[in-house]
């Protein structure tokens, strides 16, 4: 498995938000393919603690942690410099944020904020290195978009609409970049067991929260195979029930799941 991966996409893979979570697992997963890693992530100290597993677990490879926050306009330049000279093989593009209220009461630096980590972070970062990787004719770019993209999700409206920003611009790419060799998946997770989820979602959504090495997993298996999954059948179900709705429907039901989920945060 190790050999096919970096021959078929190149020796180093590149991760954001790899300190925890589904940043981690993708790391852990392209270790197991025998990739080197850069792992970039702004919380230094899970950062530190996630690199030195992974080293003492792939103790051949080469594990390099960059502490960086990629909500920080100028953040590429730190990454740049940590890649200087290795071929970049894999982009994982998986840091975001998001902010979950009425929209109204929504301050403006939070707004900018998931511009410039949702959207403009990942443009940026396939700029700086996927050209190379057109330029050997191989390569893969993994972005982690979300269900919640699929369906307008009140109180939740501008994450969501930056996660159906990120699959529809992965769309697009995936088909300018198919011809040149370079492989794209957008990974659409649903309710997923990370630390970010749990800490805002202590459980009330019942049953169907998909392990993170299965929701990841997904995204290895059907790279190559077609343009990107919600990676839980679950999660496939539902949002083929709400988009059989009207949609007016689908995001009142929408709406009133995150009444109940998120009550303690929004406004009565
Ligand atoms: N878990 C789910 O149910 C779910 C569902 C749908 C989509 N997703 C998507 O999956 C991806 C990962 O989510 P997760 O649940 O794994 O999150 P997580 O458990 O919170 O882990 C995310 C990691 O990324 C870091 N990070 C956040 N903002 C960053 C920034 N600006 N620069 C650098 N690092 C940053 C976080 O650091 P801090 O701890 O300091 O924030 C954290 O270490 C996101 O794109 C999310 O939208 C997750």
């Amino acid at each position: 498995m190790s050999q096919n991966w970096t021959e078929k996409y190149g020796a180093w893979a590149l991760i954001t938000g790899a300190a925890q979570g589904i940043g981690l697992e993708f790391s852990r997963q392209c270790a197991l393919r025998g990739l080197n890693l850069i792992m970039a992530d702004r919380d230094d100290d899970e950062l530190s603690r996630a690199a030195a597993k992974l080293a003492e677990d792939f103790p051949a490879l080469l594990i390099r942690p960059i502490c960086t926050d990629v909500g920080h306009e100028a953040f590429l330049g730190a990454i740049e410099a940590e890649c200087q000279g290795l071929e970049i093989g894999v982009l994982v593009n998986n840091a975001a944020c998001g902010t979950v209220g009425q929209f109204l009461d929504t301050p403006e630096s939070s707004l900018r904020l998931q511009l410039q980590v949702n959207m403009l972070a990942p443009m940026r970062l396939i700029q700086a290195f996927v050209p190379a990787m057109v330029e050997r004719g191989r390569g893969a770019v993994f972005n982690v978009s979300s269900r919640t993209g699929e369906i307008g999700s009140p109180y939740f409206s501008t994450y969501a609409a930056s996660k159906a920003w990120m699959t529809n611009f992965s769309e697009g790419l995936w088909y300018e970049l198919r011809d040149a060799g370079v492989d794209l998946f957008v990974l659409k997770p649903d309710q997923t067991a990370t630390p970010g989820y749990l800490k805002y979602s202590p459980g009330e959504f019942g049953d169907g929260i998909q392990p993170v090495e299965a929701c990841v997993a997904e995204a290895f298996e059907y790279i190559g195979k077609c343009i990107g999954r919600i990676p839980v059948e679950s999660g496939r179900q539902a949002d083929a029930a709400l988009k059989a709705m009207p949609i007016e429907e689908a995001v009142s039901a929408n709406g009133e799941g995150m009444k109940q989920v998120f009550a303690g945060l929004l406004k009565q």
